[in-house]
């Protein structure tokens, strides 16, 4: 979808649909009335009189500016509710669901008009540019369809070509707005393609294609490993899980190198199980479908490192993924197995379920190699951070204070808000092991933690945050700019991350 800025008025603009926000206050809900009703013949005065239209979050008023000599074929007036409680989240979701109003009276271009800068400033803390930003990134992140698998070409949504922001003063800040969402939408749109792809077309030998392709056309660098590497460095705990499937794994190292002058250089990693049958503790069928996404982490790291590349931000960063199956048959490991993993530490198999935590061990303690600033991992890794935090907040865990805080405000400010639970050495007791260093269940209680616990034994003493985004990369209902199936948690928020990071922040 292409996404433009232009500088017009609503007297010039021309598209399908012109989304235009409204506060609900008497006198600013006016004040868009005398703007507008000169060409709607009075409507909007109209509706509001008879209490149609209140202007409240989220509540849409589409009008037809018939004969007016407006370009525009309709206008969707929406309601952001009271100035005085403004946010940035609510213009977001104001905007994503007249965008997606728009889409479904099959506009093909949908223009919305920059709200009033001056009526916001005093309220949203933000630059112009972040507040373009995140009106584009809600309008295209709402619009987002996977419809590719529909032969009927019905059942296919009208697509939407063209998002464009307008507005009469040409600022160079909202345009850069603008430039940044269009990346960022982009990237979003990947991984949630790759989330939602099903397991018979995203399995590790396509999931590394589809980083290498990325990495070719966006100027970073892409290293696969195949099986006999991954044997070689000696990564027991891939190996052990990816030994059910017919499938062989893949080890997939992205690197991109931004400010080649500082040795500064983040790690992420994510769990790239493109499929979790949980293997011989075979998990119940219902639902077993989902598990297609449960290589989400692995697409946010591509993701972003796609995004960061097209920013060019200066910033070194490298993305590990390990990428296999969970699948039972006669070669599949097994609860009571003892693994090796890239360190060297063992691991006593309890549930061959836990597996995520399995093949991260390889990957993190890959990521010691480069002496990394910090490592991020993140992960669809326990049913039980569903139950904790539900779909509103990624579960944040780690060994750093100041580098979760960073993690925190990004997620504050990007709304993939995320909410930290203890690390704290009482939880170590639960995943002793009588046979080998450490067991990857710690039995019914604190299930996140206890997986975070494992993680963090084999990230040595570098700066780590894990990112359990088992609730919020996978979505069982649409929200405003969030379709049902994957979200693409995780891009906006470590996007943000590294232009703060690029700005000495
Ligand atoms: N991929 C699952 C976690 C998951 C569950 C993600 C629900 C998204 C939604 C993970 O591999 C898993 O199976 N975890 C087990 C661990 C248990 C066996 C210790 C779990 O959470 O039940
Ligand atoms: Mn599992
Ligand atoms: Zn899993």
């Amino acid at each position: 979808m292409k996404v433009s800025f232009s500088k017009a008025t609503i007297n010039t603009i021309k598209a399908d649909s012109v989304i235009v926000f409204t506060f609900s206050d008497e006198e600013l809900l006016n004040s868009t009335a005398d703007k507008l009703d000169k060409f709607l013949g009075g409507q909007i005065r109209s509706a509001v009189s008879l209490g149609d239209f209140k202007g409240k979050e989220k509540e849409i008023l589409v009008l037809y500016p018939l004969d007016s000599g407006l370009k525009a074929r309709r206008i969707l007036i929406v309601g952001l509710g009271e100035r005085e409680k403004i946010t940035l989240e609510k213009i977001r979701r104001s905007c994503a669901v007249a965008s997606k109003r728009a889409q479904s009276l099959k506009s093909e271009t949908i223009a919305i008009e920059f709200p009033n800068y001056s009526l916001l400033k005093d309220k949203i803390d933000e630059p112009l540019s972040y507040i373009s930003q995140s009106i584009i990134e809600s309008s295209v992140l709402a619009l987002y369809k996977f419809d590719k698998y529909f032969t009927d070409e019905e059942k296919k949504n009208k697509k939407v070509r063209e998002v464009i922001l307008f507005s009469p003063d040409d600022s160079r800040e909202i345009r850069e707005g603008v430039r940044v969402a269009d990346i960022v939408c982009d990237a979003v749109y990947f991984a949630r393609d790759l989330a939602n792809a099903p397991a018979n077309e995203i399995y590790p030998e396509t999931l590394a294609e589809k980083a290498v392709k990325s990495g070719r056309k966006y100027g970073y660098k892409v290293k696969v490993l195949g099986k006999e590497q991954i044997q070689k460095l000696g990564m027991g705990g891939l190996l052990a899980v990816n030994s059910g499937s017919a499938r062989p794994p893949r080890f997939i190292i992205m690197e991109y190198n931004g400010n080649p002058r500082s040795n500064e250089r983040y790690v992420l990693v994510g769990k790239g199980i493109t499929f979790d049958s949980g293997g011989i503790s075979l998990k119940p069928a219902q639902g077993m479908g989902e598990m297609k996404m449960d290589m989400s982490g692995a697409a946010a790291v591509i993701a972003t490192i796609q995004a960061v590349a097209r920013l060019k931000l200066p910033v070194n960063v490298v993305g590990l993924v390990p990428a296999t199956e969970n699948l039972p048959s006669g070669s599949a490991y097994k609860p009571g197995d003892i693994l090796r993993t890239y360190i060297g530490k063992t691991i006593e198999v309890d549930n061959t379920d836990a597996e995520g935590r399995i093949i991260l061990a390889d990957a993190l303690g890959y990521a010691q190699r480069y002496k990394p600033t910090a490592i991020i991992d993140l992960a669809t890794l326990t049913g039980a951070c569903v139950v904790a935090l539900g779909y509103f907040a990624t579960g944040m865990f780690g060994n750093n204070e100041q580098l979760m805080e960073e993690i925190k405000k990004a997620g504050e400010k990007t709304y993939e808000r995320v909410w930290q639970l203890p690390t704290w050495d009482e939880y170590d007791q639960l995943i002793k092991s009588d046979v080998a260093d450490v067991k990857n269940t710690g039995g019914r209680w604190a299930g996140a933690i206890t997986a975070a616990k494992f993680l963090e034994k084999f990230v040595g003493n570098y700066p780590w945050v894990h990112l359990d985004i088992a609730g919020t990369a996978m979505l069982d209902k649409e929200y405003d700019y969030q379709p049902k199936g994957g979200s693409g948690v995780g891009v906006r928020l470590l996007v943000e991350f590294f232009r703060n990071k690029a700005k000495g922040k």
